[in-house]
């Protein structure tokens, strides 16, 4: 990761002297995911052991922001500056002051987990007196408390939202958006688009040749799928020693830009409008984004602080780029930093604090208050030395990193989507969570109420949209599996389909590992003697390899996720439980790769339902 920081080039920008009488009462971050098992090739794509530390790593250094900068290490302590918010529990988790949120896939939800660990690692005879102190750790027949396992164990409360759940819009509002997808389906057509499409075909068709053949067919080699290409390559970069010398770093930072002017034109290009002039739909992510900032920022305020001290949400780069977007961050005065992608593990983050200097009187209960600020902060990776810098943001000046809470939230509404229900509007979306709710007029930014939540939707409602939601979501999944099934049916690597079908079920693949391109999986050779991999992993490998997506039977496979042809096969089938869980599944991965396949043909779920 190291050699991949050098490539960004990236000014390391030292945290700011703190100021003494800066009292922070809350804070909201939005954090990228961690390395993962590239999305080409594998439908579930895992959560790796780098992706775990490095959401652990960013964890810590939130602990040393936020908690407490003496139970980390010296050099975790020098990132960033110690402003601890105000009464948040030092050792154990209080669920009550916290909010995670998390979008739905294990790659994510995990290393929000990780994050946690590292924000609150395991501590013995700990206990947070908002979840019952030590009395809920007494028994009544011993005189010590009893620990949570594993030394200490903190048990966040993660919060993880599927496309069908209507609080997901807020954390990736872009996902199941029919207007954006509809938006980014027609990028194709647009000159910008096909100009750098012609430009970067030699580079793409010659890295083809060398490297991605293994695994794309030549039809994907290029810009429309510049995305995937770059997650691949740096996936493989990471993990197989024998890349580096295929993709040089040159060349990976070459895909790397590639897929950032792909993903800023799908999600940073303010004057494309959807449904209603002017709705900045391809920025419909940061839109929702700005909504929860603010409302996360005012729960805090209305409760005294004593809830939301501490909002995480947890997703992906999209997010990040259309808020960027948004806020004029790559126009700014730190422009360079936010002319990429954000690396595995990045935080945006928003933090009010105020300068009355007096942490133990409450907050000033009036957000208009002139005491109240909000500073932007960014942390592009979770590498080792990456600082906590504050960032000025929507048009400020270079040393103008804060803003008063007033102006900042007159800024945020300018942009924002304030409710469900406006998503809905903007979105022309076919979600059936948006059949209970009245779109508003949508379009424009600036009319919306940042503070209202007038989309959210009571219990019992929700419980009849889930089961209208189930069926819906077959018959566009059957559909979506049809686009997207077609592309990944294609496997190019006889050799290693070959060695897998005549694998034993469930026993560890044996490889050199010689194959640049291919997917060692959870291999295991006789010499790594340490090494554990869990059946099932190996089960997992062989369920997601190209030829059972193609249909072929899994032999004595439990639970056989079918490939994504059969997945509306499936539910025809006496379980139509089992066939919907399935084709959600599909479903939500499948957006993934809708998203960042550009050739597609639109896909109108309206027309479908
Ligand atoms: C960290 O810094 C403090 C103060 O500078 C010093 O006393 C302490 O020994 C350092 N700890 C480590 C582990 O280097
Ligand atoms: C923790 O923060 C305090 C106050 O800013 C600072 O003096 C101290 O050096 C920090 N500790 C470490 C280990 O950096
Ligand atoms: C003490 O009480 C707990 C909970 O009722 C029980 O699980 C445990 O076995 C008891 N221990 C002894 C030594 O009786
Ligand atoms: C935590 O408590 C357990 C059980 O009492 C003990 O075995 C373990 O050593 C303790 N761990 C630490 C880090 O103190
Ligand atoms: C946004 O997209 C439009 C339509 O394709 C294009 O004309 C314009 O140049 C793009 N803007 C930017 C900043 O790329
Ligand atoms: C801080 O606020 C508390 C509670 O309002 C008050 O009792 C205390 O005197 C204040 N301290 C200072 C230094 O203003």
């Amino acid at each position: 990761m190291r050699t991949i920081a050098s490539i960004a080039g990236v000014a390391a920008l030292l945290p700011r002297a703190a100021m003494a009488d800066e009292t922070v009462w809350s804070s909201v971050a939005y954090i990228m995911y961690g390395d993962r098992l590239p999305l080409q090739g594998n439908p579930y794509p895992a959560l790796t052991p780098l992706g775990a530390n490095q959401l652990y790593s960013q964890g810590s250094i939130f602990r040393a922001r936020y908690i407490d900068n003496s139970t980390v290490g010296n050099d975790t302590a020098a990132v960033t500056d110690y402003l601890p918010i105000v009464d948040i529990e030092p050792k154990a988790i209080d669920n009550t002051q916290l909010s995670i949120l998390s979008t739905n896939e294990q790659y994510v939800i995990s290393g929000a987990l990780a994050f946690m660990q590292g924000l609150y690692p395991p501590k013995n005879q700990s206990f947070a007196a908002g979840a019952g102190g030590i009395g809920a750790a007494q028994l009544a027949n011993a005189s010590t408390a009893l620990d949570f396992p594993l030394d200490g164990y903190q048990y966040p409360r993660v919060q993880s939202f599927s496309v069908q759940d209507p609080s997901s819009t807020w954390i990736e509002g872009n996902a199941p958006c029919s207007q954006y997808l509809e938006s980014v389906f027609g990028m194709p057509h647009e000159a910008a688009i096909q100009q750098t499409y012609q430009d970067s075909l030699d580079f793409y068709q010659t890295l083809w040749n060398r490297f991605f053949k293994v695994a794309f067919p030549s039809s994907m080699a290029n810009y429309y799928y510049a995305y995937e290409l770059y997650d691949y390559a740096l996936y493989h970069f990471n993990h197989d020693s024998h890349v580096p010398r295929t993709i040089d770093t040159a060349t990976l930072a070459q895909l790397q830009n590639y897929a950032y002017m792909q993903q800023i034109a799908k999600n940073g290009n303010l004057t494309v409008s959807g449904g209603a002039a002017n709705d900045m739909i391809r920025a419909v992510a940061g839109r929702m984004l700005a909504g929860k900032v603010v409302a996360q920022l005012q729960g805090a305020l209305a409760s005294g602080a004593a809830s939301g001290k501490l909002n995480l949400m947890f997703g992906s780069f999209e997010t990040f780029l259309s808020f960027f977007a948004l806020a004029g961050l790559a126009e700014g005065p730190s422009g360079a930093v936010f002319r990429s992608l954000p690396r595995q593990g990045a935080a945006m983050v928003f933090e009010l604090y105020s300068t009355s200097g007096n942490r133990t009187a409450p907050p000033p209960a009036d957000p208009d208050d002139s005491s109240l600020h909000v500073r932007f902060l960014y942390r592009p990776s979770a590498d080792e030395g990456e600082a906590f810098a504050a960032h000025p943001i929507f048009g400020n000046g270079n040393m103008q990193t804060s803003m008063r809470l007033r102006d900042f939230v007159a800024a945020m509404g300018a942009v924002s989507i304030g409710s469900v229900a406006e998503w809905c509007g903007v979105c022309g979306s076919v979600n059936i969570f948006c059949s209970g709710l009245v779109p508003s007029q949508g379009g424009g930014g600036g009319s919306s109420s940042p503070f209202g939540l007038s989309g959210a939707v009571g219990p019992v409602m929700a419980g009849v949209i889930g089961a209208l939601v189930a069926l819906a979501v077959v018959g566009l999944a059957a559909m979506g599996a049809f686009f997207v099934g077609r592309v990944r049916c294609y496997r190019a690597r006889p050799q290693q389909q070959q060695q897998q079908q005549q694998q034993p079920q469930g026993r560890p693949t044996q490889s050199g590992g010689k194959n640049l391109g291919g997917f060692k999986g959870p291999e295991k050779n006789a010499s790594d003697v340490d090494v554990a991999v869990s059946r099932s992993g190996v089960r997992h490998e062989r369920m997601g390899s190209w030829e059972l997506r193609s249909g072929s039977e899994i032999p004595g496979g439990a639970a056989p996720r079918v490939g994504a042809a059969g997945a509306g096969a499936a539910v025809g089938a006496s379980s139509l439980e089992r066939g919907v869980t399935e084709v959600n599944y599909r479903h939500e991965d499948d957006d993934d790769d809708a998203m960042s396949e550009l050739h597609m043909a639109p896909v109108k779920p309206r027309e479908t339902v």
